[in-house]
């Protein structure tokens, strides 16, 4: 069953935005804008709070106690623009967006869902991927023809359509870390701000879809538990517009995708701080230590060992040896 119920109705999300622009809206205002009566506008304000969104009712009417909220409205208008076939789920809280997106893949061709908060974020090799409210949690659901084996190039694509739209908005000093990391630099120690986790659904060779994770630490208060993470919010000591960066990494995404294997893997060295430097690789059941010098056509990280070997690696942990992170 589609985790959908905790989707505001399209009554709702008009509510939300109009209490996203005021201070304070009283009922009966909230009623003629919509058109709708004050009982109708009390019950989908009770429902809303159910939900779970900070409004407050004051004697002269409702307000939003954080206005900083994700607008459906603009992000469906965008993206249809974009691709008239996209659908946008948008959701206060679900286990995952991931799992979302995988229920969604047997009947849509191209969705993004959003959620303002997950109890089940997962990241990488399955590590809890702590997701509270203000950061961005989003899944884009798409069915590229590509085979199998060229599904390589996906995290690539996502990882620098994330670190060129977050330049763009917020001008920071940002890099790609090996595999798909977005890190700041802050002296010589690498804090995450993003992260990307790609899920693919294939039959025989053949992709099915392809469901692209993306968690960015935005707005959103970074737990005790994540101490090599940072947020945007932390770097500059101010609010940015969640919606705006969404709509950014969407644009550039679906313009990467369509471009040579070559100039996205050019794109991705070039955004890299982990080529040039020394790394250690942890897998599973080995450990490589090397200078990490450049990406393989088929998307593996190419390291020089101190024996002078070449190694490929297309999975692990990485860790640069010069900073701490
Ligand atoms: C990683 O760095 O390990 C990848 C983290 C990916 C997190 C995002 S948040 C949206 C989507 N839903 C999830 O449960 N995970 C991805």
């Amino acid at each position: 069953m589609l985790n959908l119920n905790k989707t505001p109705t399209q009554t709702q999300l008009k509510i939300l935005e109009l209490l996203s622009s005021h201070q304070i809206l009283s009922g009966e205002k909230i009623a003629k804008v919509l058109n709708i009566s004050r009982t109708a506008v009390w019950k989908n304000i009770q429902n809303l709070k159910k939900l779970g969104y900070p409004i407050v009712s004051e004697k002269k009417g409702y307000s939003l106690k954080s206005k900083d909220l994700i607008f459906y409205t603009k992000l469906e208008k965008f993206l249809k623009e974009l691709d008239p076939k996209f659908k946008i789920f948008y959701l206060w809280e679900t286990t995952s967006t991931m799992d979302v997106a995988k229920e969604l893949s047997e009947k849509e061709e191209l969705c993004l869902i959003i959620a303002e908060k997950q109890t089940l974020g997962r990241g990488r090799f399955n590590r809890h991927w702590i997701s509270n409210e203000g950061g961005v949690w989003m899944s884009l659901l798409i069915k590229p023809f590509l085979s199998l084996r060229d599904s390589f190039i996906l995290p690539y694509v996502a990882g620098v359509s994330v670190v060129e739209a977050l330049i763009k908005i917020t001008n920071f000093e940002l890099f790609l870390k090996w595999p798909n990391d977005i890190v700041y630099k802050e002296d010589d120690v690498l804090k995450k701000v993003a992260g990307i986790l790609v899920e693919l659904g294939a039959e025989v060779d053949k992709l099915k879809y392809a469901i692209i994770g993306i968690g960015i630490n935005v707005n959103n208060e970074i737990s005790s538990l994540e101490p090599t993470a940072i947020s945007l919010k932390e770097i500059s000591n101010s609010v940015w517009d969640r919606t705006q960066l969404i709509l950014e990494i969407v644009r550039i995404f679906m313009q990467y995708l369509k471009k040579s294997f070559k100039e996205i893997l050019d794109t991705w060295e070039k955004r890299s701080l982990t080529l040039g430097q020394m790394v250690r690789i942890i897998q599973l059941d080995k450990e490589i230590v090397g200078e990490a010098f450049a990406l393989s056509e088929d998307g593996g990280l190419l390291i020089k060992t101190k024996q002078g070997e070449i190694v490929k690696v297309f999975s692990g942990d990485c860790f640069h040896l010069r900073f701490s992170s």
